[in-house]
């Protein structure tokens, strides 16, 4: 353990990931009837929540990357044409007793060698906020959810599926059956930091353990994200692993391995034995989040996800330090297919999508498992019109940038490009399908756009009529760190 200091930090340290769009926001509170520009559709009613890492204290070590912050929640409830937000802190144990202490006890990220306090728990749930059985749960893929009231956004504790939970971890990805509402998730390193165990499991709408399968990774790596066919789960494993040894040492949890391969383990989504597990493999690469994922007639699943030449977490460099030139990654909305039933594992092609630089896919969420032409993302841009020169000074670092939103037609291979502003940039999107609509993608985007002039955040509300044309600009009167993710909740859910 690390001596907790004498006299923690007061002051965020003068490094990008601290500064101008990024420095720490760290307000708890509620605005009601916020500056509406446009018009919000009546017919939308329900809830946008989103999570940002939010440091509550200084951290006590160097260079702690942006995402290491405590969790916070935002819930923007739109109800006939008006918008009112609230926001807060998840209380994890780290938040509650780094507010004890009036300074940061955590140490580096997902290293718990070098923390200042033995904790029990030491996640930030600040990755990813869901809506399942009555809760809101806040999730971080290193720990059990922490549960939260949706109305109120007051934590009532670590989320345990009532003594079910049968992994230490839990995805901040897990996935929905949009007809059963069965809630589908794995952890991984599930039996302890550095293990190779993944647990997966499926947990019925009302909250009971329906299935476990213990499941061993051929590398510890990381498995952020994760994908699900109606007979299928996919294991897409980063190429970024751990080496408990190296954390015992004060290191880092995650190194880059370009010797890795890109593995994505495929099992039966329901009734399988661990030996049902088969590994497929792709040239060293990183896959980022996922779009979506489902089978063919054929049996062939296809898989929909962000993939990179190159390290996208540029921060966990390789065993000799070298990593790439952060404006050098170019993330692409790439397809595989994949036969379960091959004997072949080495996949060796695939199409690409969408060509831009791009990231947060989302899609209409009542066609996920299933076939669907609809997808909406971020994406990166220059040719734009983003005047860089003039935002320089407050993007503050350690994320990547995007600078629009796009919707692609899987079908016609068409992009519609939405673009917020010169000194603009946007978060994850949201889709919020129509009222009565039935039609996939038919309904409304909605994002949190960072505005570099006004040094606040936006929320910008699209209809995919019409997604070149923002339908409602929504001012927010602070300034809100990027976020991971976030959903939405419609009233009639809640
Ligand atoms: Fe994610």
């Amino acid at each position: 353990m690390s001596i907790p200091p004498q006299h923690p930090p007061k002051a965020f340290p003068n490094r990008p990931q601290f500064s101008g769009f990024m420095k720490p926001c760290r307000i708890e509170g509620e605005v009601l009837n916020l500056e509406v520009h446009g018009e919000i559709p009546e017919d939308i009613d329900g809830t946008f929540y989103r999570v940002m890492p939010d440091p509550q204290f200084s951290p006590f070590i160097q260079n702690d990357p942006w995402f290491n912050g405590d969790g916070s929640i935002t819930a923007f409830k739109i109800k006939d044409g008006s918008v009112s937000l609230k926001q807060r802190f998840v209380r994890t144990e780290k938040f509650v007793r780094e507010r004890e202490a009036q300074g940061a006890l955590l140490g580096k990220y997902r290293n718990k060698f070098t923390d200042a306090v033995k904790f029990k728990v030491r996640t930030t749930a600040n990755t990813n906020v869901i809506h399942f059985n009555g809760r809101l749960l806040a999730l971080k893929e290193d720990a059990p959810p922490y549960a939260l009231n949706p109305h109120t956004l007051e934590t009532s504790g670590l989320y345990d599926l009532d003594r079910q939970l049968p992994s230490l971890t839990f995805t901040a990805h897990p996935k929905f059956d949009p007809r059963t509402g069965e809630m589908i998730c794995f952890g991984y390193e599930a039996k302890g930091d550095g293990t190779p165990d993944i647990c997966y499991y499926r947990i019925s709408a009302d909250g009971k353990l329906l299935e476990t399968v213990w499941l061993i990774a051929p590398v510890v790596a990381m498995i952020h994200d994760f994908a699900v066919t109606s007979n299928w789960v996919l294991f897409p494993l980063i190429p970024q692993l751990c080496d408990i040894e190296r954390m015992k040492q004060g290191g880092e949890h995650w190194q880059w391995s370009p010797e890795t391969p890109f593995y994505i383990g495929v099992l039966p989504r329901k009734g399988a034995k661990p030996s049902d597990l088969k590994w497929f493999r792709y040239q060293n690469s990183f896959p980022s989040h996922v779009a979506n994922a489902y089978e063919e007639k054929s049996g062939h699943i296809i898989l929909d996800l962000g993939l990179s030449e190159k390290n996208v977490f540029f921060w966990w460099p390789d065993a000799q330090g070298n990593s790439p030139e952060p404006s050098s990654i170019h993330s692409q909305l790439t397809r595989f297919t994949i036969d379960p039933k091959s004997e072949q594992v080495d996949l060796t092609s695939t199409k690409v999508l969408q060509s831009d630089n791009s990231e947060f896919y989302r899609i209409d969420d009542r066609f996920a498992t299933k076939p669907y032409k609809h997808c909406f993302f971020d994406l990166m841009n220059p040719a734009l019109g983003t005047n860089f020169a003039a935002i320089m000074p407050q993007l503050g670092g350690g994320y990547p940038l995007y600078n629009a939103l796009a919707h692609l037609n899987i079908e016609t291979g068409e992009t519609e490009i939405y673009f917020p502003g010169t000194t603009h940039m946007v978060q994850e999107p949201v889709f919020i399908p129509r009222r009565g609509s039935i039609v996939e993608g038919d309904g409304y985007v909605m994002a949190l756009v960072n505005n570099y002039v006004s040094m606040c955040s936006e929320l910008h509300l699209l209809d995919t009529k019409e997604f070149t044309n923002a339908k409602a600009v929504i001012l927010l009167p602070l300034r809100l760190r990027p976020g991971l993710h976030g959903n939405w909740v419609d009233a009639a859910d809640l």
